[in-house]
C-alpha cells in the first residue's frame, strides 16, 4: 500500500514537473507596462490574425506602423496570399505562417459536425504552438477578432502563461456574421455570442474598435466590457490619393481596356463613370445598384432632363458574380441599360487606387451584419477623393459618410437612382464637386496620424 502510494507521489510530481518545464517562457521586463512612451526596441508585439495575412490590410498596417517606430513585431496568420510589400524585408518584422488544416478538413468532404471541431482542434494546437513556442515571449498580443474561434481563448491562456497584456481589435462581431450564414435561431450562433461577449469582457487590457458605435456597444450588454476601448477607425492607405492632374486622369482612363472607348466622354463629363468593388456575396446587395441603373436607363429615354450615359466599373470576386453577369447580360438584351455599360475589372492595387481617383462617383453595397462596422472600400474612395453613394441602414454608417458633404446614402434602389439622376442630370456638376471636396477633406487624415495618436499611445512607444 505505501508503496503503491509512494509511487503515484513520484509519478505525480514528474508530471508536474515535466509540465512545468514545458510550459511557454515568459515575458519580464517592464510589466505592467507603464502609460508613458518608452524605448521602443525594449517593446515587442505580436499580431494576430487567424486568416490570411495579405488579406488583412488592417492587421498588415498594424505592424507596419509598430515596426516604423522601432518595436519587434510578429505577424502571425496563415500566409496564402502576397503579403503586403511593407511587411516584407524589415528587420524588426517576422512573419510567423500557422500550418493550414489537412486538406480532409478543408474539402468539405467530411459532414461539418465532425470536420468543424477537428479543425477547431488543429487550429488550438497550431494557435498553442505559435504564440506559446515559436516566438519569444512579448509584451503585447494584439488579436484580430472576428474569428473568435478558437483565437480569443487561446490569447487568454497564452496571455497568462506568458505574461503578455492583450489587446482585441474588433473588426466586427463574430457572432453576427454567424448568424447571417446560419441563420439568427442556430444554437451554435447564441453560442458564439456568449462565448465571445464572456472572453471579450475578461480578457484584454485594452480593445479597439473601428467605430464610436462599436465602442459603446461593447460598454453595454451583453459584452460589459469594463476595460479601456478606444476608437480606431480605419483611415486609407498612402496608394489611395487624388488624381494628381487632368492629363493624369486622361492618360490613365486611355490606358485600361475597361475605360478606353469612353475616355474623351469622361473627360468632358457626356458620360459619368461610376465604380463599385464588391465581394459578390449576400452582404451586398448587387440587385440594388442593377434595378436602380435600370430605372436610371428608363429614364433617360423619356425625362427632358438630359441624362448622360453611364460607365459602371465593377471590380471584385466572389461566389455570386456569375448569377449577376447573367442576370446583367439578359437586361442589356432585353434593352433594360440601354443608357448604361457594365463593364467587371480586376485591377492591380495601384490601377484599382488610380481608378477610383478617376472615377465621378464610388457606391458601396455593404450592408454591416452588426450595424456597427465599416466598409474599408469606402475609407479608400475618400482617401482618392471619391464621392461615395451607399447602403445607409445602420448604425454607424454616418461615422464616415456625412449626407451631403462627401456622399449621400439610400436604403432603396429608388432612392439610390434618384440620387444618381439628381448629381448627374446637373451637367455643370456642381454638386458632384462640391461632393468630391468633401471627400478629399475626410480622406486627408491618413493612417499613420490615427494609429500614433491612438494604438502608438497605448502600447508606450508615441507621444
Ligand atoms: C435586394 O434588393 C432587391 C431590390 O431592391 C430586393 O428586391 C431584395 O429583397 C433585396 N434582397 C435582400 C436580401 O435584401
Amino acid at each position: 500500500m505505501l508503496e503503491l502510494l509512494l509511487t503515484l507521489a513520484v509519478i505525480a510530481s514528474t508530471t508536474l514537473t515535466v509540465v512545468l518545464l514545458m510550459l511557454p517562457t515568459r515575458y519580464v521586463r517592464h510589466s505592467p507596462p507603464a502609460a508613458t512612451r518608452q524605448d521602443a526596441s525594449k517593446i515587442s508585439v505580436q499580431v494576430l490574425v487567424l486568416g490570411d495575412i495579405g488579406r488583412s490590410p488592417r492587421m498588415s498596417y498594424h505592424a507596419m506602423s509598430i515596426a516604423k517606430h522601432g518595436a519587434r513585431v510578429d505577424v502571425i496568420g496563415y500566409q496564402e496570399s502576397a503579403l503586403h510589400p511593407g511587411l516584407i524585408g524589415n528587420a524588426l518584422i517576422s512573419i510567423v505562417p500557422l500550418p493550414p488544416p489537412p486538406k480532409i478538413l478543408r474539402s468539405g468532404g467530411l459532414p461539418f459536425v465532425v470536420a468543424g471541431p477537428l479543425k477547431v482542434l488543429w487550429q488550438i494546437w497550431s494557435l498553442y504552438q505559435a504564440l506559446g513556442y515559436r516566438t519569444q515571449p512579448a509584451r503585447w498580443l494584439l488579436v484580430q477578432n472576428p474569428p473568435s474561434i478558437p483565437t480569443l481563448f487561446l490569447a487568454i491562456i497564452v496571455c497568462f502563461l506568458r505574461n503578455t497584456h492583450l489587446i482585441i481589435d474588433w473588426h466586427n462581431y463574430g457572432w453576427t456574421i454567424l448568424a447571417g450564414t446560419r441563420g439568427a435561431a442556430h444554437p451554435f450562433v447564441t453560442i458564439s455570442k456568449y462565448y465571445e461577449a464572456f472572453l471579450g469582457r475578461c480578457a484584454p487590457t485594452a480593445s479597439f474598435t473601428v467605430t464610436n458605435a462599436m465602442a459603446r456597444q461593447l460598454k453595454g450588454a451583453p459584452y460589459n466590457v469594463r476595460s479601456p476601448i478606444l476608437t480606431l477607425h480605419d483611415r486609407p492607405a498612402a496608394i489611395f490619393q487624388p488624381i494628381a492632374s487632368a492629363e493624369a486622369r486622361r492618360a490613365f482612363l486611355e490606358r485600361i481596356p475597361e475605360t478606353q472607348k469612353h475616355a474623351s466622354d469622361i473627360m468632358a463629363a457626356k458620360t459619368r463613370l461610376l465604380v463599385s468593388s464588391t465581394s459578390w456575396t449576400p452582404d451586398e446587395n448587387f440587385s440594388l445598384l442593377l434595378e436602380a441603373l435600370v430605372t436610371y436607363s428608363t429614364a433617360a429615354k423619356t425625362s427632358k432632363s438630359a441624362l448622360p450615359p453611364i460607365l459602371a466599373i465593377i471590380t471584385g470576386k466572389g461566389p455570386q458574380k456569375e448569377m449577376y453577369m447573367k442576370r446583367i447580360a439578359e437586361l442589356t438584351s432585353s434593352s433594360k441599360l440601354s443608357s448604361v455599360t457594365i463593364a467587371t475589372a480586376w485591377l492591380t492595387t495601384e490601377d484599382y487606387a488610380t481608378l477610383l481617383a478617376s472615377a465621378d462617383l464610388g457606391v458601396c453595397l455593404h450592408m454591416s451584419s452588426s450595424g456597427v462596422d465599416l466598409p474599408m472600400k469606402v475609407v479608400d474612395m475618400f482617401g482618392a477623393g471619391l464621392p461615395v453613394v451607399g447602403y445607409a441602414g445602420y448604425e454607424s454608417w454616418p461615422e464616415l459618410v456625412k449626407e451631403g458633404m462627401n456622399g449621400r446614402g439610400f436604403e432603396t434602389s429608388k432612392e439610390l437612382s434618384d440620387v444618381l439622376m439628381e448629381l448627374f442630370a446637373d451637367r455643370s456638376g456642381k454638386e458632384l464637386q462640391r461632393l468630391r471636396e468633401g471627400a478629399v477633406e475626410e480622406g486627408k487624415r491618413r493612417w499613420d496620424e490615427e494609429w500614433d495618436s491612438v494604438a502608438g499611445r497605448l502600447l508606450g512607444i508615441c507621444d
